[in-house]
């Protein structure tokens, strides 16, 4: 209900009205917004207040525009806490998600020069490459690249790394994951990421590079994971 006595702008009324709609999930992402025509018409306001009012809706991340078809509820991204060390299983079971992954390859090879010094290992010492489609309910969130040291994670599967590394980790061989370095980065998807994340050309992406080490020191993955950033966002608790 639009009240044109109120001393609210119309605008902010109507802002107010979609993002209720939104969070009672009468709007559902990726659905069609009504035009701007529709709204004028229903509510009896004119179609510069209505404008007005996506506009600054598209600014705020709620909806967004695509160029000749409308515009559109925005998908909720997915918010990881990078506060803790994590393993992807882990957390789309936090958010009572269902993981699962899609292997896209999965050999022994050995360690090119830059790979054995970022493990630790001799040059061409075998390791494992593992390439995976990280899904959540089906959804593609990540693509990522994982180098694992052969000598030190032994009897790596396919069955595993389609299920959980770190769980094998810990839970199989005993070893005790300690801590990681991670960079990030802006980029846009390549091609290969185009085609496995099913995202248009040119889409953002959350490049992460994670070293991950046993509690003793040693390194035994480099992992490169590329993020959807439409799907993804992440968050660190900073304190002074
Ligand atoms: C995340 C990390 C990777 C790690 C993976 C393990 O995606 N970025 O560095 O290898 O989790 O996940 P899982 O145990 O589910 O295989």
């Amino acid at each position: 209900m639009i009240d044109k006595q109120s001393p609210i702008p119309i605008y902010h009324q109507l802002e107010e009205q979609i993002k209720g709609k939104i969070e009672k999930g009468e709007y559902m992402p990726g659905d069609s917004l009504p035009s701007e025509r529709e709204y004028a018409e229903e509510l009896n306001i004119s179609r510069m207040t209505v404008r007005q009012a996506i506009t600054n809706l598209v600014n705020e991340r709620y909806l967004h525009r695509i160029k000749g078809k409308g515009t559109f509820i925005t998908e909720k991204k997915f918010e990881q806490n990078l506060s803790g060390l994590t393993s992807f299983t882990e957390d789309m079971k936090a958010r009572g998600m269902k993981p699962s992954n899609k292997l896209v390859n999965f050999e022994i090879v050995p360690a090119k020069k830059s790979l054995a010094s970022q493990l630790n290992i001799p040059e061409h010492s075998p390791i494992y490459e593992i390439k995976r489609i990280r899904l959540a309910e089906d959804i593609p969130m990540a693509l990522e690249r994982t180098y694992v040291s052969a000598n030190l994670i032994k009897g790596l599967t396919d069955d595993i790394v389609q299920s959980s590394l770190y769980q094998y980790i810990e839970d199989d061989l005993q070893l005790k994951i300690g801590k990681a370095s991670q960079l990030f980065e802006a980029t846009i998807a390549n091609d290969e990421e185009m085609e496995y994340l099913n995202i248009p050309e040119h889409s953002p992406i959350l490049l992460m590079r994670r070293i991950t080490q046993l509690e003793d020191g040693t390194p035994f993955e480099v992992v490169k994971s590329a993020y959807r950033a439409d799907r993804y966002q992440f968050m660190l608790d900073l304190e002074r």
